[in-house]
């Protein structure tokens, strides 16, 4: 069976609360569409009640009628997600009129029923920007015990099966933090490495991507790599780890064993691990465009809550993909 076919059906087992905050966009209704029919989650809309009845009607979309709908002006809870607010941002100053304000954002309450237990888990970003999605998790929903910073991995499936598992990568950080320092990278890559363990399912050979091998190249962005691979594995002595590498060495045998000579990852390499937010947005979005790769995510780790953030450039099948991603983590399948 295929690796998402897998997630739904795992997910159908025990249907979590998926509230999707961009109620009235069309890639997201159809998706919305599209899971109520296969029956893999529930659906929460947030958006107004008549609006989001009139636009399933003109898309011709019969299962909406089955999604929770909630309106952002006028939510039974309002008051108390706004008290809630001002507890948890009570140090940055947050007034209850600015709170009571906030919460008819939708990406706002979104969170805070997650916050209340009113929604297992969150998918958003088909209209918004990443940086608009992510704020609101960040200051509301916070980071998991013990994790210091959000990164967004994806899982990235190949026509050409001699790379990865199969022809299945994973690839971070390609969506959250614009510039790890060497313990932030040296984190990202732990968490990696978890990820694909319980969502990719396979053992992770993880690469620390740079443009220098084992010192071929002398600059201070090769030493934070360098730094970061080695306090990636003190922190996780269970993981595979190796860097810093270059992409080739990581993933062409013949160049791995001629720069990194005797490294059981060089050329085995099934997560790559970037440097920066820059060469790793770049690459998934090259690699997914030029090899004709299904990319699946970003996979949001180290959040508490199951919360995931979609590109503006989805597709209707990125978003039940995704939805099938989070509606997993909720049930604490991964
Ligand atoms: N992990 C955990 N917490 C974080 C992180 C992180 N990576 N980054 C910021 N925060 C926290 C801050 O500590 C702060 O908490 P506080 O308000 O309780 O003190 C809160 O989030 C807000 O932080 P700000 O500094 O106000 O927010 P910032 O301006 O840094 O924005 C953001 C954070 C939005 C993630 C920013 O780093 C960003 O825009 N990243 C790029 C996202 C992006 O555009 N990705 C590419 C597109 S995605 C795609 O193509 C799939």
């Amino acid at each position: 069976m295929e690796f998402i076919e897998q997630l739904k059906q795992r997910a159908s087992e025990n249907k979590k609360r998926i509230v999707l905050p961009e109620g009235l966009e069309e890639r997201t209704l159809r998706a919305a569409n599209t899971i109520l029919t296969e029956g893999f989650a529930e659906v929460i809309l947030i958006g107004n009640p008549d609006k989001v009845k009139d636009a399933a009607t003109n898309f011709g979309l019969d299962n909406i009628s089955k999604a929770t709908v909630v309106d952002p002006e006028n939510h039974e809870k309002m008051n108390a997600y706004a008290d809630m607010m001002v507890e948890i941002r009570k140090n940055k100053g947050l007034t209850k009129e600015e709170a009571l304000k906030l919460i008819k954002n939708p990406l706002f309450l979104a969170v805070m029923m997650i916050k209340a237990g009113d929604a297992d888990g969150e998918v958003a970003g088909a209209d918004n920007a990443t940086g608009d999605v992510l704020r609101p998790a960040f200051q509301y929903v916070k980071t998991a015990p013990g994790i210091s910073v959000v990164s967004g991995a994806f899982i990235m499936i190949l026509k050409d099966k001699h790379f990865g598992e199969d022809g299945m990568m994973v690839f971070a950080d390609c969506a959250v933090h614009p510039n790890p320092t060497a313990e932030e990278l040296a984190e990202i890559a732990v968490a990696t490495g978890r990820t694909t363990r319980a969502i990719a399912g396979f053992e992770p050979k993880i690469a620390m991507l740079s443009f220098s091998t084992k010192g071929s190249a002398k600059h201070e962005m090769v030493d934070k790599v360098a730094n970061a691979t080695k306090l990636a594995k003190e922190m996780a002595p269970d993981l595979k780890i190796e860097g810093e590498i270059q992409s080739d060495a990581a993933i062409i045998p013949e160049i791995g064993q001629k720069k990194a000579p005797g490294s059981e990852i060089a050329g085995q390499a099934n997560v790559l691990v970037f440097p920066t937010l820059e060469t790793g947005n770049i690459a998934y979005k090259l690699v997914q465009r030029m090899a004709h790769a299904e990319a699946i995510g970003p996979v949001l780790q180290g959040m508490a809550a199951p919360i995931n953030d979609l590109s503006r450039g989805c597709s209707v099948s990125d978003i039940v993909n995704l939805v099938a991603i989070t509606a997993n983590q909720a049930a604490g399948n991964m």
